[in-house]
């Protein structure tokens, strides 16, 4: 099991949830009403599923594809730190997991 925490865009909220190993991000984001849309539902044609990842959390991570390098090029706000939600996948080696979404997102609903 994975604690992830959800910090939104201007920071001021954090949602937690715990997951299990095997889940992948993006599921458990929507799961709980993170604003990701993940159109293309991990396709890698989309890049609305940009998170930015803490900085220590970002250094346990495998490290990207080129295809998941590619996909970022398209998103905006990329930092050193940013993955595609849809693929990261939670690992017993993870025992926290802290994203921040980045600004200027928007879910289906708008919010
Ligand atoms: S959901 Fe489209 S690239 Fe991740």
């Amino acid at each position: 099991m994975t604690l992830v925490r959800f910090i939104s865009a201007d920071g001021d909220r954090i949602d937690e949830v715990t997951a299990p190993s095997g889940a992948r991000l993006l599921d458990v984001a929507q799961n709980i009403g993170q604003p990701l849309e993940g159109t293309c539902e991990g396709q890698m044609a989309c890049s609305t599923c940009h998170v930015i990842v803490d900085a220590a959390d970002f250094a346990k991570l495998p490290k990207a594809s080129e295809e998941e390098e590619d996909m970022l090029d398209l998103a905006s706000h990329v930092t050193r730190h940013s993955r595609l939600a849809c693929q990261i996948w939670l690992d017993p080696a993870l025992e926290t997991l802290t994203v921040r979404i980045p600004a200027g997102v928007h879910n289906m609903q708008g919010r």
